[in-house]
């Protein structure tokens, strides 16, 4: 996905601009560019390959421009590759349109065969352009305004868009319009903003504006108005703008990956205050009352998610169907969403996500939803489009989560799925007394998982001896097997080292092949139900000249004359386990990226949510 930012009012556009970029570049980083109108009422733009501040570097020379209007946009390459030309802004032919672009346009090639038949010349290889030449070609059409050619652009396109253009026909206002696609405008003082995201206006509006689908929204310094695509005024709708400038902000911390790992004691207790129920032994999700009947008596419930948010889900399962004792499947959302699913009476969905925007997500929920199938949204980012589309759900209150691999939003994923499973329990048949054992062992996460993150110094020692390893096996069973999974993806993701997730005991049907004195062995290892059979796993890891490096709990000795390296974790009731287990390993592969020189919060080819198929 990409990062858009536009910006109407009297300061200096382009260091806001510029600010707004650096504040969203976790969404994609290939390529940058922007659009400013000059005093002359002339369309500045520039554009640059590479990150922000290589698009800074180029604006030294940029005439003095007008505190009017500008958009901006940060790219993750899909049609075309990182380059200039192919950066945002596109601009028409007359070079008085420029436009910014998150999505596909599934039907951009008939588009510019229809433009180039009438004479309309491309410089990009994007879909993206054709739209800045379908308006000024409706624009030809005698009497049109610019909001009519906006409209009847935006009809002519097939796929998923937020999209923002700007003209020297009308210097002071902005037009842009969204479909499965996130755009967010701020009201500030004097002075209005537009984003992919709030992130650009945190500190700096007061009030956001989540617009709905396919309408226009027509923003100047001193209005926002709506329009539906008949061209009717629509109310918008505020909100009190949540959040803070401090929250997307790095601190003290190197990376933001850091900060949001070390952020997760905090942001569990977030996810599980006013909703777990200590005295009662139970919890109460506001959020699912709508549906509460349907859940505690779904005879299926159906987790879809991607990437982290599945692993998070694969740990609901393991949750749901031993403590609930509800039947669970998790399915990838890209998967699910073709395979024309069975969805029979009695299915609860819920989908997974922290961006909640996440196309196949969201394509999954539409699908169930059309289907008559009960739905919820576990999500982080407040009014995104799947949280809105759910219309019921939990916000998991994680706060933003900037760097591209997700882990605060894992654990509180899994904290929620922890309440719910908890409070299906105690609705349909366990005890006061049983929840209370529960509900306390919940509520000693924060502080258990604050202790995991303790063994800091040993990680960094560990991701010394292992900088050079080019492939690591992670295993673990029950619910650590998604947290052998989530282990292995954040490896993969920051130091590009290959690593491979897997059930500890199918190691024996295949993988094992790959163990010799050169293959680092993860073992999520601890004093649960399955104990004993991991420590076989670890001898037939061993009788091969594996090296095992186990997640171990404190106290726990007899691993010491298996493991050649121990990372302790506290105790926790075994289906909790994934919640402190996890951070260990995120720690690993932050510090072995960090051995390895890579770029931590933005890792090559990742882009923070993927709101394209
Ligand atoms: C996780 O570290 C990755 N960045 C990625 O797998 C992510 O979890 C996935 O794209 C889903 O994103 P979502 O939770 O925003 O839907």
């Amino acid at each position: 996905m990409c990062g858009i930012v536009g910006y109407a009012g009297e300061k200096k556009t382009i260091p806001i601009l510029i600010d707004g970029l650096k504040r969203l570049e976790y969404r994609g980083y290939d390529s940058a560019g922007l659009a400013v109108i000059s005093k002359e009422r002339r369309l500045e733009v520039r554009k640059s390959p590479g990150r922000v501040s290589e698009l800074e570097a180029t604006l030294k020379d940029m005439p003095e421009t007008g505190n009017r209007i500008g958009i901006a946009h940060t790219r993750w390459a899909t049609h075309g590759e990182p380059t200039k030309e192919n950066a945002h802004p596109h601009i028409d032919c007359t070079g008085n349109i420029a436009l910014v672009h998150n999505g596909i346009i599934e039907n951009y090639e008939a588009l510019r065969t229809y433009l180039e038949e009438r004479g309309h010349t491309f410089i990009s290889k994007t879909d993206t352009e054709v739209v800045a030449h379908l308006i000024e070609e409706f624009l030809k059409e005698k009497g049109t305004t610019f909001l009519d050619a906006f409209i009847k652009a935006i009809q002519h396109i097939k796929g998923s868009y937020a999209i923002v253009a700007i003209s020297v026909l009308e210097p002071d206002t902005i037009y842009a319009s969204h479909l499965s696609s996130p755009l967010v405008i701020g009201q500030g003082e004097g002075e209005n903003f537009l984003a992919s995201d709030a992130s650009p206006f945190l500190g700096k509006a007061s009030e956001v504006l989540y617009p709905p689908e396919d309408e226009v929204v027509v923003i100047t310094k001193d209005e926002i108005k709506l329009f539906d695509l008949n061209k009717n005024k629509r109310d918008p709708v505020f909100e009190k703008l949540e959040g803070t400038l401090e929250s997307i902000q790095k601190g003290s911390y190197s990376h933001f990956m850091l900060k949001e790992i070390h952020e997760q004691p905090e942001r569990i207790r977030d996810a599980m205050r006013g909703r777990l129920l200590l005295r009662e032994g139970d919890a109460k999700l506001g959020g699912l009352e709508p549906i509460w009947g349907d859940i505690v008596n779904a005879k299926r419930i159906i987790i879809s998610a991607c990437g982290t948010s599945w692993h998070a889900g694969l740990v609901g399962k393991y949750m749901l169907e031993e403590i609930a004792r509800v039947h669970t499947d998790v399915e990838y959302a890209s998967e699910l969403r073709y395979r024309n699913p069975v969805f029979e009476k009695g299915d609860v969905l819920f989908v997974i996500s922290q961006s909640g925007e996440t196309a196949d997500t969201l394509a999954t929920l539409r699908e169930a939803k059309s289907k008559g199938v009960t739905v919820a949204g576990i999500v982080n980012t407040v009014g995104s489009t799947i949280a809105r589309e759910a219309g019921v759900g939990v916000y998991i209150h994680a706060g933003p989560e900037i760097g591209v691999a997700s882990t605060k939003a894992f654990t509180s994923q899994v904290s929620i799925l922890a309440l719910i499973t908890l409070a299906i329990g105690r609705a349909k048949y366990i005890t006061q007394e049983k929840g209370v054992v529960i509900a306390e062992a919940m509520n000693a996460l924060p502080e258990k998982v604050g202790r995991a993150l303790g063994a800091e110094d040993e990680i960094k020692s560990i991701a010394r001896d292992f900088k050079n390893s080019k492939n690591f096996l992670y295993l673990g069973r029950g619910a650590n097997f998604p947290t052998a999974l989530e282990g292995a993806l954040k490896l993969k993701e920051i130091s590009y080292i290959h690593a491979e997730g897997y059930p500890a005991a199918e190691m024996k049907h295949g993988p094992i092949a790959l163990i010799d004195e050169n293959m680092p062995v993860v073992f999520v290892a601890p004093q649960d139900g399955i104990y004993e059979k991991v420590l076989s796993n670890i001898e037939e890891v061993r009788a091969r000249k594996g090296k095992v490096i186990a997640i171990a709990n404190e106290g726990d000795d007899r691993i010491k004359s298996l493991a050649d390296y121990i990372i302790r974790v506290p105790r926790t009731l075994g289906w909790l386990g994934p919640i402190v287990n996890v951070a260990p390993l995120q720690l690993l592969a932050y510090y072995l990226a960090l051995e390895r020189g890579c770029p931590i919060d933005q890792p090559r080819n990742l882009a923070k949510s993927v709101t394209v198929e």
